[in-house]
């Protein structure tokens, strides 16, 4: 058998690995096995190595993520899904080790893992009981995490387009009324599908607003309002015709109508999710779809789409439906709700950039995502094209010259003066300042003014 000699130095899978495979070991072979020497020195190394940028190291999974030290980190693949799945079981959702650990106590760790039985007394006091000074584990509790993270607001807080506050209010209103047991308002419903597809849609301030970082914590009525729209966006680049838009429109914001059905408390929980209430949060797409069925009035693909929005192109996610592929519109809905989800804060998590967002699409087209819907949406949220007049967050007024491929969201602008449109220089929107972020966003896009002859503004960036 070939060990890897390699460690790699700031992998905190490599620690959780090290602690699975020795946990294996040490009920599989007797104390003092050389195979159990080999695993510990592994383990030793790589835990010296992180040791070395943080003490203690703190390493946290949170919802099948791994954080190290409150940092999100890659655990994509499936081997490593399957070692946080057995972490989980186990009850292990946190490992906190400190400077100064002993090799012994790794290994009464492991060997406490393997004979471990979920008894009343806690772990700690049965790690300090044998001895274990330098090791925590357990499961998240909220404050764990919350206490490093902002607190976010839970609704856009920023003036918006009257338009989209308007639909907000009304996702708002039909959501609360469900949640408080009231039947579904299928004449709302529709009322705010033909706001959405006739008026919101046209507003690209609205679309910004959307497409944008979100600083807010949108877990409800926000998100399936900002899903329906892009939902529709992309829907447009697909081609559907307008009945199918209607029809994918309504199902888009009732996808996760599910949610009202759920404590609250554990639609929010930053912590880890035990076992049941991870099955409570994946019912949303059940009981969704069962709060639709029986609505009458809507679309029959709408409870489709509840029911099918977690499930990935090659028949994996939630709820088990056996092979059976989503329907493509749940499909186009899978590529909304998750850019949008990205897009907003999390009470761990800050927003992910569009661009970023972008990305993590791409990352998982073909196994969970559609390839060709993740490309025309990526496409689509190019929306600024040359020519368009915006206003930026210093309130200038600018035209866009150029388009940005890889940063859709910053274009470049030619500045023009209030009165006369002459222009007043360029700027290159993507550009960041010294802290990271953008030195400038675009806030509001405005309908060309008669007169305005474009050609002067667009020669000097053609030449550039
Ligand atoms: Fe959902
Ligand atoms: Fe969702």
């Amino acid at each position: 058998m070939t060990t890897p000699t390699h460690a790699p130095a700031l992998d905190p899978l490599a620690v959780l690995r090290g602690i699975a495979s020795l946990r294996k070991l040490a009920g599989s072979y007797p104390a003092g096995h050389p195979m159990i020497g080999q695993k510990l020195k592994e383990l030793e190394d790589v835990i010296a190595g992180l040791l070395r940028t943080s003490n203690p190291i703190r390493i946290d999974v949170i919802r099948g993520d791994v954080f190290l030290d409150g940092v999100a980190s890659n655990s994509e693949n499936q081997a490593n899904q399957q070692l946080l799945t057995q972490l989980s079981a186990l009850g292990i959702d946190s490992i906190h080790i400190l400077e100064g650990v002993q090799r012994d106590e790794l290994l009464t760790v492991a060997e406490f893992l393997w004979q471990y039985t979920e008894s009343g007394e806690s772990m700690s006091a049965q790690l300090a009981a044998r001895n274990v000074q330098h090791i925590s584990l357990g499961r998240l509790l909220p404050l764990d995490t919350r206490w490093r993270s902002p607190q976010w607001a839970d609704a856009p807080t920023g003036p918006l387009d009257p338009d989209y506050a308007e639909s907000l209010m009304m996702a708002q209103k039909t959501w609360e009324d469900t949640a408080s047991g009231k039947p579904l308002d299928v004449v709302t419903v529709r009322d705010l599908v033909q706001l959405l597809i006739y008026k919101v849609a046209r507003s690209n301030a609205a679309l910004g607003q959307i497409l944008a970082v979100k600083q807010y914590e949108n877990l409800t009525y926000c998100h399936s309002v900002n899903v329906a729209m892009l939902s529709l966006l992309l829907a447009k680049q697909v081609g559907l015709n307008e009945a199918a838009l209607a029809a994918l429109v309504e199902a888009a914001l009732l996808h996760d109508v599910g949610k009202t059905q759920i404590p609250l408390d554990i639609v929010r929980k930053p912590g880890a999710l035990d076992k049941a209430e991870r099955r409570m949060i994946e019912a949303h797409t059940t009981l969704g779809a069962e709060i639709l069925i029986q609505t009458e009035g809507l679309h029959p693909l709408t409870p489709t789409v509840a029911l099918e929005h977690h499930r990935g192109v090659k028949g994996t996610g939630y709820p088990d439906l056996g092979e059976a592929i989503p329907h493509p519109m749940s499909q186009i809905v899978s590529v909304a709700d998750i850019y949008e989800a990205i897009t907003g804060a999390r009470t761990y998590q800050a927003p992910t950039p569009p661009e970023r967002a972008c990305l993590i699409l791409a990352r998982i087209a073909g196994e969970k995502l559609n390839t060709g819907l993740v490309k025309k949406f990526v496409n689509a949220i190019t929306f600024f094209p040359v020519g368009s007049l915006v206003r930026t967050n210093r309130n200038e007024l600018g035209l866009v010259v150029q388009t940005n491929h890889r940063e859709p969201l910053h274009p470049v602008l030619t500045l023009v003066d209030e009165e006369t449109y002459k222009p007043m220089g360029q700027v290159d929107t993507s550009e960041r300042e010294s802290s990271g972020g953008y030195a400038r966003h675009i806030t509001q896009s405005l309908p060309a003014p008669d007169g305005l002859d474009l050609r002067e503004f667009l020669e000097p960036a053609k030449a550039a």
